[in-house]
């Protein structure tokens, strides 16, 4: 079928024999773990759950440590129980992470100083430096990025059930960002709040050690499904079912540049039955998505299919009413969830960035937008990492243009930093106290 963003790769036969090896590879992840995962974003899809969904731009080889992968899950975990408590609702769990290595360019080609290079695709596909021997497509690069994430996963699975991620743990790590933060204050009456539930549960004998639930958590992994060799060698069918599963990730997406409904990377995920994202950026129209709903969902099931909006902070409200009201109108089941970031991309001192104060907007509009149709705003979609990087301008430490240049770490787009996600997080639990209580909505004023 016809496709877009595919690497030239020099030698086909080095890549089929890539592919044919990770045919044979084990899965990351089993059939079961996508169903339940369906599961909960049905819930989402019902508006009985929250949606958090985060991670890397694009994971590289150079960053692949265990203190990056415990820091993004730390502050993972943070954001998590804050937007639990302010939502009084489970909040489903899924990284980008542990397989988002692939990335579509908006152009083949890169020129610095009067030479043309291809671009850089993601570790993935090719390297990141600018010379001809990184640029150049090299399949063995998946059978890295494979163990890459299968590492990945395993340090997740331990922590996600080991006790690392207990309620207490997560709840210590969030007062001292507190603690810290130059806006603390902002954010100490949820925190108390969540201190002295957390207070009264222990009194009455609800801890980790007597409680399951307060020691482990759900954690899900997703990236997009753009390298469809590398996802058809990983598609397995399930022994219980019958069907068809990418087993490269729980969660598969397809990106903004890649959903042309008679393309392939819709027919890939057509043919599989795990949760799927649907980016939905400015150029898709309400018939649009109602034809891709048909092909990506045609059994209308709850779950399955999560609409992730990016429109920029100053057109959402030009672009998700239509889409909301079409979908209502079709009475379609989906989860919509706000990815704030690549609408939102500037440049600014010589690097990409993205304004916090946008990201915050688009979320609000996001917000608005679904309280005035009477729909779910189910979830969030974000580009961020656990460390202390500078590639997003402001926040309560307002990172400026000029300090970009310190700490600017990312592959690919800009991330928020730790700092940046949290203080998200607890600003996102405001809208949804106020959805809880009713309470009119304030119309978000741009620029
Ligand atoms: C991404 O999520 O990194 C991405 C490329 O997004 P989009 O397809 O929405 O541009
Ligand atoms: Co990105």
């Amino acid at each position: 079928m016809p496709i877009q963003q595919v690497p030239a790769y020099p030698n086909d036969a080095a890549l089929r024999e890539t592919e044919a090896r990770l045919a044979s590879f084990p899965p990351l992840v089993f059939a079961g773990e996508a169903r339940k995962l369906k599961k909960q974003l049905a819930a989402v899809a019902n508006g009985e759950a929250f949606l958090l969904q985060g991670g890397d731009c694009a994971e590289s080889f150079a960053e692949h440590g265990a203190d990056n992968i415990r820091d993004f899950f730390r502050v993972f975990l943070q954001m998590s129980v804050v937007l639990t408590f302010a939502g009084s609702q489970p909040v489903v769990k899924i990284g980008r992470i542990a397989g988002q290595f692939a990335k579509p360019r908006s152009s083949d080609f890169e020129t610095k100083d009067g030479v043309t290079l291809p671009s850089y695709r993601g570790d993935i596909i090719n390297g990141i430096e600018f010379d001809e021997r990184s640029r150049l497509p090299d399949p063995a690069r998946q059978e890295m990025a494979y163990r890459q994430s299968a590492a990945t996963l395993n340090l997740l699975r331990a922590f996600a059930q080991g006790g690392y991620a207990s309620l207490e743990n997560v709840h210590k790590w969030m007062l001292g960002f507190v603690a810290d933060s130059p806006q603390g204050e902002r954010y100490e009456a949820l925190a108390n709040r969540i201190t002295e539930t957390m207070d009264f549960m222990r009194a009455v004998g609800i801890t980790s050690e007597t409680n399951y639930a307060l020691r482990e958590t759900d954690f899900y992994t997703s990236h997009e499904a753009l390298l469809l060799g590398y996802e058809e060698a990983l598609t397995r069918v399930d022994s219980t079912s019958g069907d068809w599963y990418a087993t490269s990730g729980h969660m598969i997406w397809i990106g903004d540049r890649t959903r042309q409904p008679d393309h392939a990377h819709v027919e890939y995920c057509r043919g599989i039955k795990n949760p799927l994202g649907l980016k939905c950026g400015p150029s898709l129209t309400a018939d649009g998505l109602i034809r891709l709903i048909d092909l990506l969902n045609p059994e209308n099931e709850a779950g399955r299919l999560t609409l992730i909006a990016r429109f920029g902070f100053d057109k959402v409200e030009d672009h998700l009413p239509k889409l909301v009201r079409a979908v209502e109108r079709e009475g379609r089941k989906v989860v919509w969830s706000c990815d704030p970031m690549h609408g939102n991309t500037i440049t600014a001192a010589g690097y990409k960035t993205r304004p916090f104060e946008r990201v915050l907007k688009e979320v609000q509009s996001f917000f608005d937008v679904h309280r005035a149709e009477g729909t779910h705003p189910g979830g969030i979609h974000v580009e961020m990492t656990g460390k202390n990087v500078t590639e997003c301008t402001g926040g309560a430490r307002a990172i400026t243009a000029e300090e970009l240049h310190d700490r600017y770490h990312t592959h690919c787009d800009p991330r928020l930093n730790a700092d940046q996600a949290i203080e998200l997080s607890f600003l996102i639990s405001d809208l949804l106290k106020k959805g809880q209580s009713g309470m009119p909505q304030q119309k978000v004023v741009n620029g």
